[in-house]
């Protein structure tokens, strides 16, 4: 294990809970980007992360902070805050101080997620977190074709000392397939597109022995939304999407949440939770990717890197594409007042090859 010399600070969405976690009136304790926070969720069934201390007199939100209707009541004087953070009520006074405001964090809920938005130089979300089935071109629908992910296919490993570029080089690492997940030919790429702050990569694939890369018939499609978001989805094969999230805990650590949606086999369609036959299927995927957590959490990272022919193209765009993230890292041309820069192309240009 090795501290990484990456900043441990790169902007993006990053995936703090599973939306089951936060349930309404709840008030959950968590520690990201070496901060204390609090995320609750409202009466209406809104979520919201706050730093966790009080801009009253500092009392800690996430011990005995509690959910009044749509905001937060803080357990020392009373003080209510609402999802923006304001204060709208002071139990003794006759008016909330309106200046004041406990810093919350944009936050999305999706994929059956939770995730904040962090920026170093406090710049609003300019891109956005993939929807898991429209981002891949299927309609909103497409979530019932599939079990619930959410408790029986999911897996947290908390506090490994690794970082979120790691799990995305792992998209351009060919070679590792071979031997971390017994693949058997090595993948080809078939798209590399690193231009804005959202990046695919697509490539042929298969697990099964006896397949080449020429009659394999299948392959991944994945969407890296900054370092801290990733969804894939297969096809050709076991009927799965993926989504990797690592999100930094303090300088050295990170959370790495892994969920997989199975897609259901006939005669299952209206079963209510995960059937063995899912569980199955899910418990094989993630055990794939447990194999490169292991890796991951005790590698140090290599720079500049010894990388075979073969490999340099890819390593080198996908590294440079990170940079973009870094508070200190060279600007791509991204302009971050261009909401539209970030965002999804909600059809996948290769989706029209599923066999799906
Ligand atoms: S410290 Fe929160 S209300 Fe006083
Ligand atoms: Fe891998």
């Amino acid at each position: 294990m090795a501290k990484t010399p990456l900043s441990m600070e790169p902007t993006g969405w990053f995936q703090v809970a599973w939306s089951a976690e936060i349930e309404v009136g709840a008030v959950v304790r968590m520690t990201y980007f070496g901060q204390e926070m609090v995320a609750w969720r409202s009466a209406s069934g809104r979520v919201s992360v706050f730093d966790a201390y009080c801009e009253h007199l500092g009392a800690h939100l996430g011990y005995g902070g509690h959910v009044e209707g749509e905001n937060l009541e803080c357990p020392f004087h009373g003080w209510q805050w609402n999802s923006e953070g304001r204060n709208v009520c002071i139990p003794y006074e006759a008016r909330p101080n309106k200046g004041r405001r406990i810093r919350s964090h944009p936050v999305v809920e999706r994929n059956e997620s939770i995730w904040i938005w962090y920026d170093k130089h406090g710049r609003a979300p300019y891109f956005e977190v993939p929807d898991i089935f429209t981002a891949f071109g299927d309609d909103a629908d497409a979530a019932r074709r599939y079990y619930p992910p959410v408790p029986a296919a999911i897996r947290c490993w908390r506090g490994l000392e690794l970082h979120p570029q790691y799990v995305l080089e792992n998209g351009v690492d060919f070679a590792h397939f071979l031997f971390v997940h017994k693949t058997p030919f090595m993948p080809e790429f078939t798209r590399h597109d690193f231009d804005g702050p959202v990046s695919y990569v697509d490539f042929t694939i298969a697990f099964e022995e006896g397949k080449t890369l020429e009659n394999a018939g299948s392959g991944v499609y994945s969407i890296n939304a900054g370092l801290g978001c990733s969804v894939t989805r297969s096809w050709g094969m076991i009927e799965n999407r993926t989504m990797p999230a690592v999100t930094p805990v303090d300088e050295h650590t990170c959370d790495v949440r892994f969920t997989v949606w199975i897609g259901r086999k006939p005669g299952e369609e209206n079963a209510t939770g995960m059937t063995p036959y899912g569980q199955t299927m899910a418990d094989l995927v993630i055990e794939q990717f447990a194999a490169d957590v292991e890796i991951w959490s005790h590698q140090r990272y290599s720079d500049p890197p010894a990388l075979s022919r073969k490999e340099f193209a890819g390593f080198t765009a996908l590294r440079r594409w990170a940079e973009q993230f870094y508070p200190d890292g060279e600007d791509l041309g991204t302009d971050p007042r261009m909401p539209h820069s970030g965002a999804i192309v909600p059809l996948h240009p290769s989706a029209h090859v599923t066999s799906a």
